[in-house]
Formats: C-alpha cells, sequence, structure tokens
C-alpha cells in the first residue's frame, strides 16, 4: 500500500461532479460524472468493511500507470459524500468508458465479424498481460470487468481483489463459472487463474453468448469453431502449469488476427493445424 496515498493528493473531490448512477455492484454504486471536464466514472464503496478492498484497488491501479487496454485511474478519496448518501465513504473515479461492458457488447450485436471478435479478445488479453508483467493478478477476469472505451477498445477494470503474486492467495475468491479449478479446491493460484478466466471470455466471444457454468467446468466447443480459436481455449482450460502465459496467449491471437476473416472460416475444428499450424501448442 506503499506510497499510494501520496499519488492522490492532487485530486479534489469538490471538484467532482455527480451525474447518474450506471450500475450497483458488491461493494456500492457506480456514477457517471465529471471531473476538470472530463467525463469520468465514480465507484463508491459504501461502509468500512470494503476499505480494505478500497486499498487494494487503489493501489493496484496505481501500480500499473497508463495503458491503452486498463481504464485510466484519474483520482480516490476516503471522505466523500455521495447524493442521496446520509454517511462519508470512499470513491474511486476513473475515466468513462462509454462503450458498456463487453457482456452487453456480444450479447446485443447479431453476428459479429471473426476479426474484431479477436481484436476485443487481444485487447483483453493485453490488459491482462500487463497486469501480469507487474506481478498482479487479477482473479476477476469476466465481461462485465472489461469495458469499451468511445473507439470500441476494450479496457480491464476492477482491482478490488487482485493480488500481487505469492502474496496471501489462500482465499477462494473470483467469480462463479469463471474460476480455475485450483482456485476452487485450495484456493490458491498464481497468474494462470486468469487464463483459465480468459478462456471462458474467449468463448463467450467466440460464441456471442454466456458459457453460464456453475462450478470449474468448461463450455463445449463446437465443430464450427476455428481449430486455432478451440485449441486455444482449451489450452487456457488445463492444469495450471500447463496453461499458456498470457504474452503466450496474446502473441497467439495476433497471428490469428493477421490472417483474414475468410482464412478463419474455412478452417474448423477438425482440422487443427491448416493455416495456422504455426501456433505453438
Ligand atoms: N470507468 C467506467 N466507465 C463506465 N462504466 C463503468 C466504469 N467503471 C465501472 N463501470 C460499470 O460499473 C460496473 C461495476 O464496476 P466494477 O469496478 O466492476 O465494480 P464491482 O466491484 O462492483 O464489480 C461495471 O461492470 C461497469 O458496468
Ligand atoms: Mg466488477
Amino acid at each position: 500500500m506503499e506510497g499510494y496515498q501520496d499519488l492522490w493528493k492532487d485530486f479534489k473531490p469538490e471538484k467532482l461532479k455527480w451525474g447518474r448512477r450506471i450500475a450497483s455492484g458488491g461493494y456500492g454504486d457506480e456514477f457517471a460524472g465529471a471531473y476538470d471536464r472530463k467525463k469520468v466514472a465514480i465507484k463508491v464503496m459504501i461502509g468500512s468493511a470494503f476499505a480494505e478492498a478500497f486499498q487494494r484497488e487503489v493501489s493496484t491501479w496505481i501500480q500499473l500507470g497508463d495503458h491503452p487496454n486498463i481504464a485510466m485511474f484519474i483520482g480516490a478519496t476516503k471522505d466523500i459524500k455521495p447524493p442521496k448518501q446520509l454517511k462519508r465513504c470512499c470513491c474511486i473515479v476513473s475515466e468513462f468508458l462509454p462503450g458498456g461492458t463487453l457482456a452487453a457488447y456480444i450479447t446485443k450485436r447479431k453476428k459479429i465479424a471473426l476479426s474484431r471478435k479477436l481484436q476485443l479478445a487481444l485487447d483483453a488479453v493485453r490488459g491482462v498481460s500487463h497486469l501480469h508483467s507487474k506481478n498482479i493478478i487479477h482473479r476477476d477476469v469476466k465481461l462485465e470487468n472489461l469495458i469499451l472505451d468511445g473507439e470500441g477498445r476494450v479496457k480491464i477494470l476492477d482491482f478490488g481483489i487482485s493480488r500481487i503474486e505469492d502474496v496471501d492467495m489462500s482465499v477462494n475468491v473470483g467469480s462463479r463459472g469463471y474460476k480455475a479449478p485450483e482456485v476452487m479446491i485450495h484456493g490458491s493460484c498464481g497468474c494462470k487463474c486468469d487464463v483459465f478466466s480468459f478462456g471462458i471470455c474467449l468463448w463467450e466471444i467466440y460464441y456471442q453468448k454466456r458459457a453460464q457454468l456453475n462450478m470449474s467446468t468448461t463450455p463445449r466447443i463446437g465443430d464450427d469453431c476455428p481449430g486455432d480459436l478451440s485449441n486455444l481455449m482449451i489450452r487456457c482450460w488445463r492444469d495450471c502449469k500447463d496453461r499458456p502465459k498470457m504474452a503466450v496467449v496474446a502473441k497467439d491471437l495476433e497471428v490469428m488476427l493477421s490472417k483474414t476473416e475468410d482464412d478463419m472460416g474455412s478452417q474448423t475444428n477438425n482440422q487443427v493445424g491448416g493455416c495456422f499450424g504455426c501456433l505453438r501448442r
């Protein structure tokens, strides 16, 4: 947590303008607003139970710095009174991302081109990969925590349960349907738990529907899925130690994206190898 306070010393809560409520989450509410003439999102965390999550989220976010696939942190305060709240509480302010969640994006659209799906997935991977490069594990990678900006780029947020790798990993956290088996069983894992969860996201992006899993099972991949894509999903769901690193997942998606949609479409699950046979397995 060291030093995180200094970084919000320039933040002036009195300059914050509150707008409509955009979501209700586990910690409190999320509002739209403005700060310094910029549109912002304000995450309000109500109650002392969330003080630790607040501090962790702020310190993690600050460590991440600027990255095109990470929502930009603007400031935070432990002492603010949101509209219609009697008590003062904590809030975290970030750039406003107007494109909505990736969950809404993929389920509300008709057929999205394969190249666009790969780009969405690659944006998400680059964001998570940046966390891993700083030894931070997100632990709640899911479509609700992947938000689109005004240009259609995906950015990751919600670092309330993120952890530095190897520090206190003994808790079974994360979201149902996205959790890696090792998290369910002994509650401890390295950054590979994010790779498992990303594999579920990848399936959801490809099929444009929610996997709706209960435990750490994996969804069925049909023969219609391009071979290298299904292969990548399966590798993400392997035993923890055999899963690829996020940086490798990113490289593989880059290779797939560099091919045309037609190339990919003609190569189905039955034909692993094909024009993407060059991918690492
Ligand atoms: N910067 C933002 N821009 C736009 N919407 C946001 C932003 N931050 C959060 N949201 C919305 O609020 C929801 C909850 O935010 P999140 O940080 O994930 O909190 P929680 O810990 O409650 O899940 C997100 O799923 C998204 O719909
Ligand atoms: Mg969230």
